[in-house]
């Protein structure tokens, strides 16, 4: 039997057991997926005692993916961009680290617009600058796009993520100001919100769609709720939009590939099935 993890603190809103155990059953596979809690205090001996407890791996979340960064023996080249591990395994001994938040970005938006999307986009817009969005910028660099802005209302910290982003990157990363975002719209193909607005609880991200091209598409992280004012506002102008959900759910499908060995599929069954959970 293999046997994941997601580790966290508190772990008892994670929705990965859900995804994971759906995957389980589908696919008929011996294996279990649990929620561990475990404090930060505690995180250095967790990582380096899970496999000794016959877990071949699992996933990190809050507050753990930086202390899983720095702890890991080797990162993916992703997790290395990002700064941040969400995905852990061994192999040959050695503890490895991923980051997958970038992948289920990307592999999202390509389920949702179909393959070959990147076609229609030469300018990205990301607005946030937290961990969130080192991924989705990450992942947008792997595609041939001209370049990515990056826009937050912390412009330092924008300025930081496009400096660490930079190195080797075949797409230009610049910084746009958060209060010059009219300026940009027009220019972007692809609008990305990474940051909390519009979080249930949380005042919506109030930006003027107005003038974005006809074509655009208006992708948020957020989903709860699934339907972000965002989106509301882009569907209202006849602009594409991709909702949050299909992230959360595509970020899942290289870990559970590496652990218990087959491609899981996000079906809309599985989609539905963390939607009745929101
Ligand atoms: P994550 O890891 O999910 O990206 P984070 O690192 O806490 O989370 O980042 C949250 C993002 O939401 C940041 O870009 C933050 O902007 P600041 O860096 O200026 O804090 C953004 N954010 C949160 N509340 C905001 C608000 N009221 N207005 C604008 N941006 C906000």
């Amino acid at each position: 039997m293999t046997k994941a993890f997601v580790v966290g603190h508190p772990i008892k809103h994670s929705r990965s057991p859900l995804i994971h155990g759906h995957w389980l059953n589908a696919y008929g596979l011996d294996g279990t997926y649990e929620r561990i809690d475990v404090a930060p205090v505690d995180f250095g001996d967790f990582l380096t005692g899970f496999h000794a407890q016959g877990f071949a791996g699992g996933n990190v979340t809050l507050p753990h993916k930086e202390a899983a960064f720095l702890g890991v023996g080797r990162r993916t080249e992703r997790a290395q961009r990002v700064g941040a591990v969400n995905t852990l395994w061994v192999e040959d001994g050695v503890l490895w680290g991923d980051n997958t938040d970038a992948l289920g970005f990307i592999g999202n938006l390509d389920a949702t617009l179909g393959t070959g999307w990147e076609q229609d986009v030469d300018t990205a817009l990301v607005l946030g600058a937290g961990g969130a969005a080192r991924a989705v910028v990450a992942g947008l660099q792997d595609r041939p796009l001209k370049r990515i802005f990056v826009a937050n209302r912390t412009g330092s910290k924008a300025e930081d993520l496009a400096r660490d982003l930079r190195p080797g990157s075949s797409v230009l990363i610049e910084t746009a100001a958060w209060e010059a975002l009219a300026r940009v719209i027009p220019h972007a193909q692809l609008i990305v919100n990474t940051t909390s607005l519009g979080m249930a609880g949380q005042p919506p991200l109030a930006i003027d769609l107005s003038r974005a091209p006809r074509s655009a598409v208006v992708a948020d992280i957020v989903y709860v709720p699934l339907e972000t004012p965002l989106l509301t506002a882009a569907a209202a102008q006849n602009l594409r939009v991709v909702d949050g959900l299909g992230m959360l759910l595509h970020q899942a499908v290289p870990g559970f590939r590496r652990w218990f060995g087959v491609t899981p599929e996000v079906t809309p069954e599985l989609r539905a099935l963390i939607l009745a959970d929101l």
